[in-house]
């Protein structure tokens, strides 16, 4: 999961958290991608972050103080809030990017601790909401085909020079066989309305190929080069999953979600729907 983004579009509440510790209500973003992980099975988290985002790691650590105290004050409801049963197993591990050098460098900074397998990158600004979760849609896909994956949804024309756009081939069951994909298209250089979501299963060879990938014209390594440098040599699938997704990188995103997510809630739907 990277996470070493300063989030300028948040300031100034991201000018001391992390912009991937801004709350959904009462969970942080980045907690949200974590479940999302450790219930589809991930049992190793690896945050590459950076020197403001000791947040995170605390987040994820116990806090000792804390428990002892809503125990004595008989609040054991929120200890398995703040420390989950689910999480005891998990590792925890953070490798510190030193400059903001792109999605690409984030994610081969763990190159040295994925070895040969297949890992997932989950990027906590696209929340999605599903049945089943996204990620493990990815899974599925993974394990029928043993190929690199990643969630792709529609996007409006004007929306489309956010994201990277996959041309895609023949399409299968909601999965697709990607031809090509480009970071960033302009509207007229987009190969198709496909975009890519923030969540990927990838081969470890992906590794290989960042090596590859040079600096683009805002000094980044991009990650969908060096997809697309994979796609020379093997194939990639791309899944329209299931599910609502909020860009909560995004103001009226992040306002979206929290209103999506509290007209859900049984507690504060009927006051909020007064309100609106
Ligand atoms: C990154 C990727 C982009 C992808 C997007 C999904 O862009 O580079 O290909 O579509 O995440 O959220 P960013 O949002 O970091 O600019």
């Amino acid at each position: 999961m990277p996470v070493a983004g300063f989030g300028t579009r948040f300031l100034p509440a991201t000018k001391a958290i992390p912009k991937e510790m801004l709350p959904i209500i009462d969970k942080p973003l980045i907690e949200y991608a974590v479940e999302e992980a450790v219930n589809a099975g991930i049992e190793e988290v690896i945050f590459i972050t950076s020197h403001t985002k000791v947040a995170i790691e605390n987040h994820f650590d116990s806090n000792f103080e804390l428990e002892e105290k809503l125990s004595r004050n008989n609040k054991h409801e929120f200890i398995s809030l703040i420390n989950p049963e689910k999480y005891k197993n998990v590792r925890f591990t953070y490798v510190r990017q030193k400059s903001q050098k792109g999605l690409g460098d984030a994610i081969a900074h763990a190159s040295h601790l994925i070895e040969d397998e297949a890992f997932a990158v989950l990027l906590a600004d696209d929340l999605i909401f599903s049945e089943e979760s996204c990620l493990q849609q990815l899974i599925n896909i993974h394990e029928n085909s043993g190929l690199s994956v990643v969630g792709v949804n529609k996007v409006s024309k004007e929306d489309i020079s956010k994201y990277g756009v996959i041309n895609p081939s023949v399409e299968e069951d909601r999965n697709i066989f990607v031809n090509d994909i480009v970071e960033k298209p302009t509207i007229e250089n987009a190969p198709s309305d496909l975009a890519v979501v923030g969540r990927y299963i990838l081969d470890s060879s992906i590794f290989g190929y960042l090596k590859r990938v040079s600096e683009d014209k805002s000094n980044e390594i991009q990650l969908t080069d060096a997809i697309k440098l994979m796609l020379e040599e093997k194939k990639v699938l791309a899944c329209k999953y299931f599910g609502k997704k909020f860009d909560c990188g995004s103001k009226v995103g992040y306002v979206e979600a929290t209103l999506f997510k509290a007209l859900k809630d049984e507690s504060m739907k009927d006051m909020l729907k007064k309100y609106l």
